[in-house]
């Protein structure tokens, strides 16, 4: 039976890591995976995430199942930390999932419950796995414009433009901050005129939050998400905890559903507790467990708030380096997006025979579409980086 399966592509950003991983030349530089490195280099447990785990090894008596919705502590905890009080919560339905993905992968299946043939507006440039997950399911796909390849900002006008194609019963997917994988985000008019048309249209807002607090803070990037909470009729929101709590291959994130209907939560739970019991039963609950302990107690809580502002503080600086030893070099200011871009992840805009050069000749290791994670960068690679690439041209 097994050779009918069809030979599946191979997951572009996976593939660099392993390119990345067999190279043997010294002073290689990664800027591939989306994960944080700290000034040595190292991707580090957070301080906080330690002390949570600890405390829950001592007293952690039980690891019996719970319920298919996850750890209510950490539900509880983490809609508090995206929502505030932008809706009641007798309005919010939420679910514990396997890692940001897993939400996104389950609220791609929520819509396809609800409306088999929605349309899914999705960034040109998105995350790689959007389209690719879409495409899995077996549901519609569509694309808005939305970066500007000259000013490596959002092209709005352009976007706005695709979006008149909404219908009611889409799907608009927008990335809550730091935009993977171009660096570009909307401002916050521009996040108002797209809730605008989105209400407009009777469309659904989903909005993949990968990146909280490292964009402009914690509750800086949250906002935007509660501008469209509490504007719109429905929204999905897929919580990563893997960047902001470090917390990577442990698995932590959640699902939100929220309406402003509150007759609807039962229904919502319902169907977010059948989804998961459908494709993996029971959320992981270490992972989860770790982030309500932190965020429940205040010490912790703060500690985490610090070493979270202090890892935004070393990316924002790392692309002012970079910016600033680039405009030395070129005696330009064209790379100036790179200080203005948040999060992880910048497009440099380097062609595919750039690309290799890159790579070929500077062992640098950069996504197919020139996405850079500059949250790799050491400050020693900075000067060696900003080298390569006016040698490779750009
Ligand atoms: C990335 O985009 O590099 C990360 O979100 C990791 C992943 O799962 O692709």
């Amino acid at each position: 039976m097994f050779e009918a399966l069809p030979v599946q592509p191979v997951d572009p950003i996976l593939a660099l890591m392993e390119a990345y991983g067999g190279d043997t030349r010294p002073g290689k530089i990664d800027l591939g995976i989306g994960v944080y490195r700290n000034a040595a280099g190292v991707t580090p447990v957070m301080r906080a995430v330690k002390a949570a785990e600890e405390r829950l090894w001592r007293e952690q008596e039980t690891k019996s199942y719970i319920g298919f919705l996850g750890d209510a502590a950490f539900n509880d905890a983490m809609t508090g930390l995206v929502l505030g009080d932008a809706i009641p919560r007798a309005n919010v339905a939420a679910a514990a999932t396997p890692g940001g993905t897993g939400a996104v992968r389950q609220a791609f299946e929520a819509i396809q419950a609800a409306n088999p043939v929605a349309r899914v507006f999705i960034s040109d440039p998105s995350w790689v796995n959007h389209a690719s997950m879409l495409d899995h399911l077996g549901l519609a796909r569509s694309y808005y414009r939305y970066f500007d390849p000259e000013t490596r900002g959002v092209a709005f006008d352009a976007m706005m433009a695709d979006l008149q194609a909404v219908k009611a019963g889409d799907v608009v997917l927008l990335h809550g901050c730091c935009h993977n994988p171009t660096g570009a985000d909307l401002n916050p008019v521009e996040w108002q005129a797209v809730r605008d048309l989105i209400a407009d249209r009777g469309a659904l807002a989903m909005i993949d939050l990968a990146y909280m607090g490292l964009g402009d803070g914690v509750e800086e990037d949250a906002a935007l998400v509660r501008g469209m909470v509490s504007g719109l009729p429905e929204c999905l929101i897929a919580v990563s905890c893997s960047k902001n709590f470090g917390l990577y291959r442990d698995r932590a994130g959640l699902l939100i559903a929220t309406a402003q209907d509150p007759a609807l939560q039962g229904r919502l739970k319902g169907t977010l507790a059948h989804l998961n019991r459908q494709n993996f039963s029971f959320p992981p609950d270490h992972a989860t467990r770790t982030v309500s302990t932190i965020l429940q107690d205040d010490a912790l809580r703060a500690d985490w708030q610090a070493e979270l502002t202090e890892m935004r503080g070393r990316i924002n600086g790392v692309r002012r380096a970079l910016a600033d030893e680039l405009q030395r070099l070129t005696g330009s200011d064209r790379f100036h997006f790179l200080a203005q871009h948040r999060g992880m992840f910048s497009r440099l805009g380097a062609t595919p025979d750039q690309i290799r050069y890159l790579r070929d000749e500077h062992a640098v290791y950069m996504v197919g579409d020139s996405r850079m994670n500059v949250a790799g960068l050491t400050e020693a690679a900075v000067p060696v980086l900003a080298q390569a690439i006016v040698d490779a041209g750009l």
